[in-house]
């Protein structure tokens, strides 16, 4: 089978890497892919947004299956686009990624189905939101309903807090994303990313994980993309994943069904695992950015397989194995990260990391200039190891972020520290 992925970061790495491994696998392209990817894939100038090239390009060279690894293509249409012309495509309609595109919608969606979350209020004015909140009380959370590249979230301590993040929304500070807020309660527990490949109809769960959102050790400081990750995350006990696949998954696959919109890819829920259960705080169309990378690590059924099971409707009776070891992802990202970094930056010792036991370097912000590995992003590369233990899938990764050398990049110390 002939397959195109779509995206250029340490997730696509992973996925490209796993995709590998299948036995069924013809030729793997890759569009705009990085320098990791391109060891494993041949790389194609695509615009995923242009969806008569895309289309063109499947038809000409045969693809079978279409993995798309963010969610702005999904967001714009490109299931859409390729489905209406009869190519597979892993990943939600537009209408299904409004789970990640709205808040509101999935809030409305979880009220509707009686899916755990947080209470809420949408609104499209200041001075309600503030009197909901004040109504509420600190520590209270608001959100623009839109996409804010994962800055569109406050966590108030305090109701000037929440009054402020409420007006910044408003004035414009998120643009059209922040045309729109939701106000909601705070929930207390645990967080773990949660991951089910769905296919309209049936979901299948895969092995759970938990980032670490915060740029410092310690969970300090301003939140990014994710700084690393692990997996199985132990506070999703056997029977946490059988709650949140009843509760949460399953009713949110049945809503979207009957609105006419299934939900076809991945489906990764953020959730609070709170004194009551599991509770949804958010739905992304996607697999994580790092969590992919950990789950790949351990995923030993075919990934292929599964991924072309789920776009042609057919998950009934698929069941995914796993490795019983424990998988650990260090982001390293450029200095200053995640505000003002410069790019260029020559990083070396890969290699030699990539070379160490049950050790992976996927990239993500690289580029190849002159034949040298430079950075060329915020989040560059996703040292990642397995190992018996969390304990010891953290001391090798730590051990192969220690082998590179890029002096102008940095990590945390601290990963995985919450199961250590
Ligand atoms: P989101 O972009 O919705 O994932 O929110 C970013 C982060 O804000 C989450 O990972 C949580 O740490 C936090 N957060 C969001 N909603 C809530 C909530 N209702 N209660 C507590 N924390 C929340
Ligand atoms: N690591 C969180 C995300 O991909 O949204």
């Amino acid at each position: 089978m002939n397959i195109l992925l779509i995206g250029s970061g340490g997730r696509e790495h992973s996925l490209a890497w796993a995709l590998r491994k299948s036995p069924r696998l013809g030729q793997l392209y890759a569009a705009p892919g990085n320098p990791g990817i391109a060891t494993l894939a041949d790389i194609v100038r695509l615009d995923p947004f242009d969806h008569h090239a895309v289309i063109d390009f499947c038809r000409h060279n045969m693809i079978d299956l279409v993995v798309v690894g963010p969610e702005a293509p999904l967001v714009a249409g490109l299931a859409d686009a390729l489905e209406a012309a009869g190519i597979k495509i892993f990943g939600p309609s537009r209408e299904a990624s409004r789970l990640e595109g709205s808040k509101g919608y999935t809030k409305d969606l979880c009220a509707e189905a009686d899916i755990p979350t947080a209470a809420y209020q949408r609104f499209t004015e200041a001075a309600p939101a503030k009197a909901y909140a004040t109504a509420m009380g600190a520590p209270i959370v608001v959100k623009a309903d839109g996409i804010a590249a994962g800055k569109g979230v406050v966590v108030a301590e305090t109701l000037d807090e929440a009054h402020a993040a409420i007006d910044a929304c408003f004035d414009g500070a998120f643009g059209s994303a922040g045309a729109e807020v939701v106000v909601e309660e705070c929930l207390i527990g645990e967080e773990a990313s949660f991951f089910a490949v769905c296919d309209g109809v049936d979901a299948v769960p895969l092995a759970t994980a938990q980032d670490h959102k915060r740029v410092g050790d310690g969970d300090t400081g301003p939140n990014t993309g994710g700084m690393g990750a692990y997996s199985p995350a132990p506070v999703m006990t056997d029977a946490m994943i059988e709650r949140t696949m009843a509760e949460i998954i399953r009713p949110t696959m049945k809503a979207m069904a009957a609105r006419g919109a299934p939900f076809k890819g991945v489906l990764f829920a953020g959730l609070m695992i709170t004194a009551k259960g599991p509770e949804l705080i958010e739905y992304n169309v996607r697999f994580g950015d790092p969590e992919c990378q950990v789950l790949m690590m351990r995923l030993e059924s075919d990934l292929l397989e599964l991924l072309f099971a789920a776009a042609e409707g057919k998950l009934a009776g698929i069941e995914t194995r796993w490795r019983p070891e424990a998988a650990l992802t260090v982001v390293m990202a450029a200095k200053g990260y995640p505000g003002d970094y410069a790019k260029g930056t020559p990083i070396s010792g890969v290699e030699a990391a990539n070379a160490l036991p049950d050790t992976q370097v996927f990239q993500a912000g690289t580029a190849m200039v002159d034949g040298r590995l430079v950075a060329n992003g915020g989040r560059v590369l996703n040292v990642t190891a397995l190992g018996g233990t969390v304990a010891e899938a953290q001391q090798r990764a730590y051990q192969a972020v220690d082998t590179i050398d890029w002096p102008d990049g940095f990590a945390r110390r601290d990963i995985g520290w919450r199961a250590v």
